[in-house]
């Protein structure tokens, strides 16, 4: 979260991987982005690292054609492109080669003294997890962590993929870097409607009164995606829905929304408010997991118009695969705010609709003086946060029907960013490059936060590792997910708000 007019220091970056995927779609065309809109230094460059042999100009083809297909500019234009892709080159290298590391210090020295400049030095691990230890350990050998102020790591997740080997990938980078100086990337942070949660929280005196089990019945965070699992049956298949985005994403939606106010905007502050939600969250007994969680995965189905095949047909996918796609959790706060308010969170691949959101569903009206007449289409107040696609916030309340009779039925009252500001919302990525340029990491996972978020998952991981499910496949591709997750809210007298509340209104405001 930048000063407004800043610009950061001259950087030298680093990406290790740089002949993969996230390079390709995420990393390079959020730097391009930076680039156009001059918050890029004057002085950067980029050195992509990875075992694969490629020349500087096979490098900056293959990045070019990220930036055209996943820019949300679209094309680059040539003049931009090669002003930019001048600072990028390549080196081969395997990422456990101690030789290659002290080159590498040698180039980043060199690069000092034709700048004449002390550059921030950001190691961005890009690569699979299986060598985050290798190259932090190498970059350790080679003294590249020394100077604090300016040695940078990022860290992408997975991190870890439990408590144990969290704590422990926590404690070999810790050895070489401080933890001032370890960014581990939630993008999701990144998003502006996500960080938009603090704003409208913390900018705004009417609604902190009312943000309390007094007034709040339940909280709903959904993260739907529409998407299958693509090409990454590899990665998934040992994943699952609760890793790949409960113990991360979904975790820190629910921090945001529920933290108590900050002191002061800065990083520790936010996280140390932050992991105060999470070590409050009960835990769930191994024994009662069925009670507060439930899994899916999805089968056959339609979206829209076409057929979607099941999870267990897809390529390099066990023909018996246990593995989730959908996860739904029921937790609890267990401080003086939240007391008794449900959390639910859902979220899943293939469902009917990509749509993130989180619905605060407020408590009915203590006497109800007015009889409704639209009594079927009557809801409690809702206040409904869209992440995204869709970036609005919508407030339903009841108002009168017009005519002679006192006939209420429910309204929403709509803020749309597009509308409101007009300009083009940046990608999480953006956001997160000029925060690590900048050394800001308040929307970077401390370790504290990694680990106490593993934990609130570990018993769910744990009772489901142990028992395989009978029913897999349990619902179709382009529903809901499975029947279960209704029952999870039926039996607190809860239903899902529908994630699209507004959704239709929007549609007949557009029209009119
Ligand atoms: C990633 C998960 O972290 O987030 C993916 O690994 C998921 O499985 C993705 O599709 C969703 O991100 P976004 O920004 O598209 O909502």
């Amino acid at each position: 979260m930048m000063e407004p007019s800043a610009k950061p220091q001259p950087a030298a970056i680093v990406i290790f991987g740089a002949s993969g995927d996230l390079t390709q779609r995420k990393v390079v065309p959020a730097l391009f982005n930076l680039f156009l809109d001059g918050l890029l230094p004057e002085k950067f460059s980029v050195i992509g690292v990875a075992r694969k042999p490629m020349s500087d100009d096979e490098f900056r083809k293959r990045l070019r054609e990220g930036v055209d297909k996943f820019s949300r500019r679209g094309r680059a234009a040539d003049a931009d492109w090669q002003k930019f892709a001048a600072n990028f080159h390549y080196r081969a290298a395997a990422y456990d080669d101690a030789g290659a590391y002290g080159s590498l210090a040698e180039q980043l020295t060199q690069l000092d003294k034709s700048w004449d400049a002390s550059a921030t030095r950001i190691f961005y691990l890009a690569t699979p997890p299986s060598v985050f230890e290798t190259v932090a350990g190498q970059l350790g050998r080679a003294g590249l962590y020394k100077e604090r102020q300016r040695a940078r790591i990022v860290v992408e997740k997975p991190f870890g993929r439990d408590l144990a080997s969290a704590r422990s990938l926590n404690k070999s980078l810790g050895r070489i870097f401080s933890e001032p100086q370890i960014y581990r990337i939630d993008h999701y942070l990144g998003k502006e409607t996500v960080q938009n949660i603090l704003a409208f929280r913390f900018a705004n005196a009417i609604f902190e009164p009312i943000w309390n089990r007094r007034y709040i019945d339940n909280v709903q965070i959904t993260v739907a995606e529409s998407i299958g699992i693509e090409n990454r049956a590899h990665f998934y298949e040992r994943t699952g829905a609760l890793r790949d985005m409960v113990q991360n994403h979904l975790l820190q939606i629910l921090c945001l929304t529920a933290m108590e106010p900050p002191v002061a905007f800065n990083a520790d502050e936010i996280r140390n408010k932050t992991v105060d939600v999470l070590r409050a969250i009960r835990p769930i007994p191994r024994e009662k997991v069925r009670e507060f969680a439930v899994r899916g995965q999805y089968g056959e189905g339609k979206i829209g118009e076409k057929i979607a095949p099941a999870y267990r047909a897809a390529r390099d996918v066990a023909p018996d695969s246990a593995t989730e796609t959908f996860a739904a959790l029921k937790l609890f706060i267990d401080n003086w705010r939240w007391q008794g308010v449900p959390f639910y969170l859902r979220t899943g691949k293939r469902l009917a609709q990509t749509v993130s959101a989180v619905g605060i569903q407020f408590r009915p009206v203590p006497h109800q003086a007015i009889s409704y007449c639209s009594v079927g289409d009557w809801r409690q107040n809702c206040l409904m946060i869209h992440i995204q696609p869709e970036e609005d916030i919508l407030l339903s309340f009841q108002a009168k029907q017009p005519g002679p009779i006192m006939c209420v039925s429910p309204v929403d009252m709509r803020f749309c960013y597009h509308e409101a500001f007009q300009t083009p919302t940046p990608e999480a990525y953006e956001t997160l490059l000029l925060d690590v340029m900048e050394g800001d990491a308040t929307l970077f996972m401390r370790a504290d936060q990694v680990e106490a978020a593993w934990s609130v998952v570990t018993p769910v991981l744990e009772s489901w590792e142990s028992e395989r499910p009978k029913d897999f496949p349990n619902y179709a591709s382009g529903s809901w997910g499975p029947e279960s997750a209704d029952a999870l809210l039926a039996k607190d007298n809860h239903t899902w708000l529908s994630p699209s509340i507004g959704l239709g209104a929007k549609k007949a405001d557009l029209k009119s």
